[in-house]
């Protein structure tokens, strides 16, 4: 029985973030545009390609706000925690205490941990080589190892993908199910579930998932269409027709992804004016990282005037150990999570304005509430836009 707990162990601990060095012929998506110019154009407007703390203000004004609230941590040892999921081709995978000591006096400039999060082969973010240089997926894991802790690396020029049959001068290829016939099992890797500071779950994506006909990928990529992988010509000065996905991941910030993706009605009824959100996707919205929203604002008109403008925020609030508003990284726990559940509705009830004799409501879509863009003082107009779902217009 010791034996096998031991083998156990040693399994766990080999799996709790395995390193393999990126050559430097990959480690940039530049290396890749010679003959997929048209995947790296699109995978460059993608959020993947921005989760980097020097391109993503959020991402880096909420690992500041982490960092300045822990005394116990330096911001390094913070950027080298989200680093799992946000930068999983990072070379150093935890600090100790000896790290924090020169940290805090700050003379880790030439430690391992200070140039690993300086270098190159992570200022992309998501790139090509989190992906498609995946060799397996370890679902046997714990819940909560996620982004590298869950994966083991090809080595460096080996390229998974879809296909059993593509031959490439520059890389190795290997086929893999989860490019193929199961690629959720890839999107969760990171988009599963994510932990606060405190050990609070703060989000839960894949608990609530409910599986259908359609992948992440059909909606998020997009669905398979003819087209080319690579534009490298062939022996026989042929390009060879494929079954491809597009690469830009859109989701929460493309406004356009939003029309249409809650299907709203309203009614007028004792209570009040009542919206009720319909939604057909496969998982909540908000849904995935905490602090999203969605707004229902209903502008009352008498004649071509607004008399009154009134509206309710869907979105999650969070309580630090000290019982204060504070971010989903930090959070304790959840006070209040609102949302439209996965292949669900939901129904809210507005006051009616006496006066008015139409109504127009409004859904919207924001990537950050009041609270927390408040607690982090975002600057880009991006965090607070409205990104429209729909529009009615009713009488009274
Ligand atoms: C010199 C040209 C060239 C370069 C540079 C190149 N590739 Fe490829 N790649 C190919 C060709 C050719 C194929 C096969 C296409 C086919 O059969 O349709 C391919 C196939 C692939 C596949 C699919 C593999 C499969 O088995 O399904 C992936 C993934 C891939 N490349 C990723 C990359 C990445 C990432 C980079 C940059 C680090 C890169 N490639 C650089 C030529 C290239
Ligand atoms: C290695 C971890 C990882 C993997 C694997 C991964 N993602 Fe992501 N994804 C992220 C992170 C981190 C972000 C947020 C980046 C940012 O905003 O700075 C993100 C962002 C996104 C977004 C943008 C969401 C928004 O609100 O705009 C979409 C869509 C998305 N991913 C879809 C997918 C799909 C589909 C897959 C599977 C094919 C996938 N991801 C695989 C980590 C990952
Ligand atoms: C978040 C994960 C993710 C990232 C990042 C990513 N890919 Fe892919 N890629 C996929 C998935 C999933 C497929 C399989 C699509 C399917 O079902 O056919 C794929 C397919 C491909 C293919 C086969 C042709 C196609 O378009 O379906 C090539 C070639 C490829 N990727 C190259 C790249 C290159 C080059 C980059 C970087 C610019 C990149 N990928 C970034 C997930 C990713
Ligand atoms: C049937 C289509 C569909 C499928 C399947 C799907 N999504 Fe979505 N998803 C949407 C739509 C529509 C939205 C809202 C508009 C947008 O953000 O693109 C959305 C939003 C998101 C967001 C932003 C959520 C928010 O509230 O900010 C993320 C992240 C995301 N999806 C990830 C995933 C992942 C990961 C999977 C697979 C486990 C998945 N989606 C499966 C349609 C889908
Ligand atoms: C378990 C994997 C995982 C870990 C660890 C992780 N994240 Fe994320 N994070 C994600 C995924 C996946 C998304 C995209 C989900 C979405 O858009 O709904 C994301 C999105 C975000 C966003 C929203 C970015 C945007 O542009 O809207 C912020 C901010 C963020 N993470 C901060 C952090 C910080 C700070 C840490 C470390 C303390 C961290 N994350 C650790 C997986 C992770």
């Amino acid at each position: 029985m010791r034996s096998i707990w031991l083998v156990v162990i040693a399994f766990l601990s080999l799996h709790a973030a395995e390193v393999v060095q990126v050559g430097e012929k990959y480690k940039s998506s530049g290396k890749c545009k010679a003959c997929h110019s048209h995947i790296v154009k699109q995978w460059e407007s993608s959020w993947h390609a921005k989760s980097h703390y020097e391109i993503d203000e959020y991402f880096q004004k909420t690992i500041d706000y982490v960092a300045r609230k822990n005394n116990r941590k330096s911001l390094n040892t913070i950027k080298i925690e989200c680093a799992v999921c946000h930068n999983p081709r990072i070379s150093v995978t935890s600090t100790n205490a000896d790290y924090e000591a020169i940290a805090a006096l700050e003379l880790d400039k030439n430690t391992a941990a200070t140039k690993a999060l300086e270098s190159d082969t992570i200022s992309e973010g998501i790139n090509c080589v989190v992906c498609h240089n995946i060799d397996q997926i370890h679902d046997n894991l714990p819940e909560d190892k996620r982004g590298m802790n869950r994966v083991s690396w090809m080595k460096s020029g080996v390229m998974s993908g879809p296909y059993t049959d593509a031959i490439s001068p520059y890389h190795k290829t290997e086929q893999r199910p989860f490019m193929d016939s199961n690629p959720n099992q890839l999107c969760f890797v990171c988009h599963a579930n994510d932990t606060s500071e405190e050990g609070h779950r703060f989000t839960d994506m894949q608990s609530e998932f409910k599986s259908g006909t359609k992948q992440c990928v059909d909606c998020h990529m997009s669905p398979r269409k003819e087209g080319i992988a690579a534009t490298l010509r062939d022996t026989n000065g042929k390009a060879h027709k494929r079954l491809i996905r597009e690469h830009g991941f859109v989701g929460g910030h493309v406004e356009n992804m939003w029309k249409g993706a809650l299907k709203i009605s309203a009614r007028k009824s004792a209570q009040g004016l009542e919206v009720t959100l319909n939604n057909p996707q496969p998982h909540a919205l908000p849904s995935g990282f905490g602090s999203r929203e969605i707004l229902v604002e209903a502008e009352y008109k008498k004649g071509s005037k607004t008399v009154k403008v009134e509206s309710l925020s869907l979105t999650s609030h969070y309580l630090s150990k000290r019982g204060k508003p504070t971010i989903p990284h930090l959070a304790d726990k959840t006070l209040e999570a609102l949302s439209v559940p996965a292949l669900g509705s939901k129904t809210v009830v507005l006051p009616i304005e006496k006066q008015a004799d139409s109504v127009v409501v409004k859904v919207s879509y924001r990537l950050v509430n009041d609270e927390v863009r408040d607690l982090l003082e975002l600057k880009n107009p991006i965090w607070s836009k409205k990104m429209a779902i729909q529009t009615l217009n009713m009488k009274l």
